[in-house]
């Protein structure tokens, strides 16, 4: 075959060599518009596990970056005048320049014909070559000759950056945070080579605004940092070896990803490789990973599929197929990593002290978890866990997950709270032993407190015929008989949740026809019953229409809500949570798509909350003062023109000004048109945006369903308390199971039950040995 490389930077060389390699009678050339040893950039890092796939493919090409590269393990913090140090994270780092040689010479070695100084126009430029290898980087003119082929979604990212080097040799991976009087800058510093070092500036738009950077030439922005960064360089220079590039050296990352990754142009295949088709920030300095990788697989797929020019369709359908899979996964955990760096000026670094903005920035990526740092750096983590029990006035290191937690006079024995779920198996309102049964194993199953089901302040109130009320004396005594039961056998708090259904009332138990949030039928001889919303919008489009709510209506109801709340305490909650989530009729009157009001409860977020606000109020003074209240909303509705997480850091501030104690950060469920973006953990981030902007304390729920998540999220400070449903409802005994899980003990069981407990830690003890001997294999 006739290959041409367009571009000789890793993807490039490092595929024309392994091909080369696999069939020495393949005809391949790189063209190269730079000089041999013209590069711009420092050093580049990657992993071990990188180096350890290239040795399979080319030993010589491994060994040669092997004796260059520069090993380190540990990643190190320089924060508000701390320096914080932790082990275990293997990365390798090496010259760019050195890595190209090392290329560059291996390819020579090999056949592969190297033309320098040659500036490709197009794909076209090379009619007799059969597969043509689109690795020009970045701003490929391969890839932009043909956008309605290769599709490629180009983002602009709005941090500027400054790609340096200095003399000054750091020994681990480090971290430096400086304060201006306009904001943070940090500095991404490793050593790559004897002599040298990489410093990456980064700063956000605004704060390299405010000190003239955008009209700073190079010598300028390098005084700048050197000025900045004086007392870490002890005295070094920071250097640049981009003189090329016009005006201000300050970029903007741009995260690229394709459709479709390859082509025919009429007389040759052409295939996107490395920055090209994709790139990862530098962050989790993954772009040259990405790059070798690609060539990897290319390889690969020639070598099983066949490495003749016949084959070259399969083969880049197949590569395309294989790889885009981990694209995805690095470019996700990338953008984790790049979205942490951009906020942690306005989010982390006024509000976390350096034991938890360190713990935040090494699980930025979200791939580390709590239980992947203990085993990079055990000693590092029960330190952490040590300084986060302490905080609670807890000796010894023990997980997150399994600290106490205070709010006003109640203490839950750990943070762990079964969401609220319906159960749709009430009967006029009143709850039974089945909420006995279900509530009370709950409780017995070890979580620090568990919710109650949204219940109604008013028959009319009510989701369905089967969901709890508290409007009269018996209502009040069935709940008693619970929270007794609870208290009683049990160290577990009861909470209530409270929430009137508005627009989403008068439905369907959802096993009863079509599914979630169906009205009743007209005729249905369980009787349906009208609705008050914010605005007359149903739900769904065949849902009864509500009315929207008068002065009068509005009094109505928060007299409900207060005497329910009366009624609440009467009960012996510990704990009360104000529903204004989910589209119901709090919820109703926050969302822009769902108020449509002209009066002064419609309009401005302000005016939205109005209401909410007024109700929270009455219910705040009705609770005991010495009782925590939370208030669960919808960080957003995953639908344009709604609620938006910005939004919701407005929504929390106002309620906390109102006297809330926490958040509890769902989302959507107020609009049927939303698309939400579901994954694990996926709406801890608005519970982490809301816990440092707002400065409020939150409850984080939705796709938590291990401990490690548990730990994660709290350790991170991303959320004081997690809640956790739909695993509930297959272990009542979630909290236990995933403390033997994890192997923690110091776990109280219910004293009937304590025979189950060595038991089950004996069965989780040998699965985990079981996994490490496994892994050694
Ligand atoms: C500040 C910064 C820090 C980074 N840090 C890291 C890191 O720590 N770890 C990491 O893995 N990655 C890092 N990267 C990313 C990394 O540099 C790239 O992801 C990697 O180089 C991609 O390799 P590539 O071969 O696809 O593209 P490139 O390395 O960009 O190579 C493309 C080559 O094509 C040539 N070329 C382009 N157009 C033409 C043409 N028309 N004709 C002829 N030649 C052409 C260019 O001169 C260049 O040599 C960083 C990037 C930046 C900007
Ligand atoms: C059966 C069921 C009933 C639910 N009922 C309520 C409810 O009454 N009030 C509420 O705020 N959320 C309710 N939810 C939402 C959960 O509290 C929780 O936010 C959601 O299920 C995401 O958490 P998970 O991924 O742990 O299940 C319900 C969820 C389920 C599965």
């Amino acid at each position: 075959m006739k290959i041409v490389c367009i571009g000789g930077g890793p993807a490039g060389l490092y595929f024309a060599l392994l091909m080369k390699k696999l069939g020495p009678h393949h005809d391949i050339t790189v063209v190269e518009r730079n000089k041999p040893y013209d590069t711009f950039g420092w050093g580049v890092v990657f992993s071990d596990q990188t180096l350890d796939n290239m040795r399979q493919w080319d030993a010589e090409t491994a060994a040669e970056v092997q004796q260059a590269f520069n090993h380190w393990d540990d990643i190190e913090l320089h924060f508000k005048g701390r320096v914080i140090r932790s082990g275990g994270h293997g990365f390798v780092g090496i010259g760019r320049k050195k890595l190209l040689n090392i290329l560059q010479a291996r390819c020579e070695q090999l056949g592969v014909k190297l033309a320098f100084e040659q500036d490709a126009d197009s794909d076209l430029d090379y009619p007799d070559a059969d597969l043509i290898i689109a690795s020009d980087g970045i701003n490929s003119r391969v890839r932009n000759r043909l956008p309605e082929v290769f599709q490629p979604d180009i983002v602009t990212r709005p941090n500027r950056y400054i790609w340096l080097g200095t003399n000054r040799l750091y020994d681990a991976f480090t971290f430096l945070f400086e304060k201006t009087e306009h904001g943070w800058f940090q500095a991404h510093v490793y050593k790559f080579d004897e002599k040298t070092s990489t410093f990456i500036v980064e700063c956000p738009e605004h704060v390299w605004l405010a000190h003239g950077l955008d009209k700073a030439d190079q010598q300028q922005s390098i005084d700048f940092c050197e000025k900045l960064f004086a007392s870490n360089l002890q005295g070094e220079k920071l250097m640049t070896n981009a003189r090329h590039l016009r005006g201000s050296a300050w970029l903007n990352f741009q995260r690229v990803k394709c459709a479709n990754w390859s082509h025919f142009n009429g007389n040759s295949h052409v295939v996107l490789m490395g920055d090209a088709v994709h790139t990862a920030h530098f962050a989790i300095g993954s772009g040259t990973k990405l790059a070798l990788e690609d060539a990897i697989e290319l390889v690969r797929q020639f070598k099983t599929l066949g490495d003749t020019a016949d084959r070259i369709p399969q083969v880049l359908q197949k590569y395309q197929a294989v790889r885009e899979i981990d694209v995805i996964r690095l470019q996700n955990a990338a953008w984790n990593a790049m979205e942490w760096f951009e906020v942690c000026g306005e989010r982390y670094c006024d509000q976390l002290e350096p034991e938890q903005f360190m713990y935040s920035m090494l699980t930025r990526s979200q791939r580390i978890s709590h239980e992947n740092l203990r085993l990079r750096d055990k000693a590092w983590l029960e330190g952490y866990e040590a300084w986060f029990a302490g905080r609670t006035a807890t000796p010894g290191a023990r997980p997150p997950m399994f600290t106490p937690y205070t709010l006003r006079s109640v203490t839950l024995k750990n943070r762990v709270v079964v969401s609220p779920m319906a159960q749709y198996s009430a009967v006029d309102g009143r709850v039974g032993d089945y909420h006995l049964v279900h509530l009370g194993a709950r409780a017995m199953g070890g979580a620090g407190l568990v919710m109650v089901e949204m219940t109604a302040p008013s028959a009319d109130s009510r989701i369905t015929h089967g969901c709890p009320g508290l409007w009269n004396d018996t209502h009040t005594a069935d709940f008693k008989r619970i929270t007794d039961w609870v208290h009683t056998q049990s160290d577990a708090k009861i909470g209530l949740q409270i929430g009137h259904a508005g627009p989403k009332g008068s439905t369907c138990r959802p096993w009863q026809g079509a599914g979630m949030d169906q009205p009743m039928a007209a005729d249905d001889p369980e009787g349906n019953w009208p609705l008050l919303a914010a605005s007359s919008q149903p739900y769904l489009p065949h849902g009864i229409v509500p009315q929207a709510m008068s002065r009068k209506d509005m009094d109505r109801v928060t007299a409900d809500f207060v005497a329910s709340t009366q009624r609440a305490a009467q009960a012996g909650f510990d704990w009360l949570e104000l529903h204004c989530a989910h589209g119901y009729l709090l919820s109703s009157f926050i969302s822009p798509l769902t108020n449509h009001r002209t009066d002064a409860y419609g309009g401005s977020l302000e005016n939205r909350l109005r209401y909410p606000l007024e109700v929270f109020a009455a219910v705040r003074v009705a609770w005991p003062e010495h009782l925590p209240m939370s208030v669960r909303i919808s960080a957003h509705d995953w639908v344009e023109g709604g609620i938006t997480p910005a939004d919701a850091v407005e929504i929390a501030r106002a309620f906390k000004a109102a006297g809330a104690d926490m958040i509890d950060c769902s989302s959507g469920q107020v609009s049927a048109k939303q698309k939400p973006t579901y994954g694990r953990m996926y709406q801890t981030p608005f519970a982490d945006r809301i816990r440092q902007e707002a400065g409020i304390a939150t409850i984080a729920v939705g796709a938590i369903s291990e401990a490690d998540h548990v730990n994660s999220i709290l350790a991170a400070g991303r959320a004081d308390l997690c809640a956790v449903a739909r695993p509930h409802l297959a272990n009542p005994a979630w909290t236990l199971t995933e403390a033997a899980r994890i192997g923690f003990t110091d776990i109280a069981w219910p004293r009937a039950y304590v025979s189950g407990k060595s038991q089950l830690e004996a069965g989780f003890a040998r699965e985990r040995a079981l996994q490490t001997a496994t892994k050694g294999d």
